[in-house]
């Protein structure tokens, strides 16, 4: 056997379809074209037309298949909506990544009742209805592979992890009680941790170099992460390779968790 097929028996997604939320922009746009790349067909959600666009386009370009929905996973109506028209491209996905998120920061006693829905709504809701639409299918099919994109904040309080941290913690939750369910049916269910990672989600954080450098100062590797770390992880997570890893949460850091 060459290297080369040795590689593509172990990590190849040919044949596989794909559907990443948050596509269009930061780590899930990294993931969406890592996957792709990697040889399955992707469908990118989002709510913005022109990053999905330009997303698609770049991929297309390539030579991959790719694809893009709008879709607004904020209600559970748009969730179900969104979680149609994806399906609707390529057909029922084989990997699923969670990737949409938004982190609002007020100081905990200014939180109030519509920054904890929403941050509920998006962060954990919308994975647990995109799960329940397709994991049963993937575990009668004999294969699938959900991807739950969570956060530090999941582990540790800090820079105001409010409802966000709740909200990702309940999430690597979520995917351990999905791992229970399908994993005896071929469905691997994992969390990627990021640290802290240059994306617009952070743009106001960004923008403040002492932060940024105290930031990278607290990982390992001596810098903050970009989207494109999280490729590797990701084509792992979504390929056969990863047949006995489930439940996990799987720090992509740079060693933040563990300095
Ligand atoms: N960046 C970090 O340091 C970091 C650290 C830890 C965890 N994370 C997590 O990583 C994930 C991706 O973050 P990122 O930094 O890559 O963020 P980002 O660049 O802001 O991307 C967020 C993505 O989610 C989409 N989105 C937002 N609201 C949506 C909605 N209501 N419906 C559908 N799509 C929606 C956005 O597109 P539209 O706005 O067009 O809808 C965009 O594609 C999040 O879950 C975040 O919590 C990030």
């Amino acid at each position: 056997m060459t290297s080369q097929a040795y590689l593509c028996e172990l990590f190849s997604l040919d044949d596989r379809i794909a559907i990443v939320t948050g596509g269009s922009s930061g780590i899930g746009r990294a993931i969406t074209g890592a996957l792709a790349r990697a040889g399955a067909s992707v469908v990118a959600v989002a709510r913005g037309e022109e990053r999905l666009r330009e997303t698609v386009a770049e991929l297309l370009a390539d030579g991959c298949r790719a694809a893009w929905t709008v879709g607004d996973l904020s209600s559970r109506e748009g969730v179900r909506a969104a979680a149609e028209d994806a399906a609707g491209v390529f057909g029922e996905p084989d990997i699923l990544v969670n990737c949409a998120g938004i982190n609002i920061r007020p100081p905990l006693d200014e939180l109030d009742e519509d920054v904890w829905d929403a941050t509920m709504a998006l962060n954990l809701e919308a994975p647990f209805l995109l799960g329940q639409r397709f994991g049963p299918g993937m575990a009668e099919r004999g294969f699938g592979r959900i991807i739950h994109v969570s956060s530090q904040q999941a582990h540790r309080a800090f820079v105001q992890s409010g409802a966000y941290g709740v909200s990702k913690g309940a999430l690597e939750s979520l995917a351990r009680s999905q791992a229970e369910a399908w994993s005896p049916h071929g469905v691997t269910c994992n969390t990627v941790v990021p640290g802290f990672v240059m994306t617009p989600l952070n743009a106001r954080l960004s923008s403040d170099p002492g932060r940024v450098a105290a930031l990278a100062a607290r990982t390992m590797t001596g810098r903050n992460g970009v989207a494109e770390d999280f490729a590797g992880a990701a084509v792992f997570l979504a390929s056969r390779a990863s047949a006995y890893v489930t439940g996990q949460s799987v720090f992509v850091d740079g060693g933040f968790s563990v300095h």
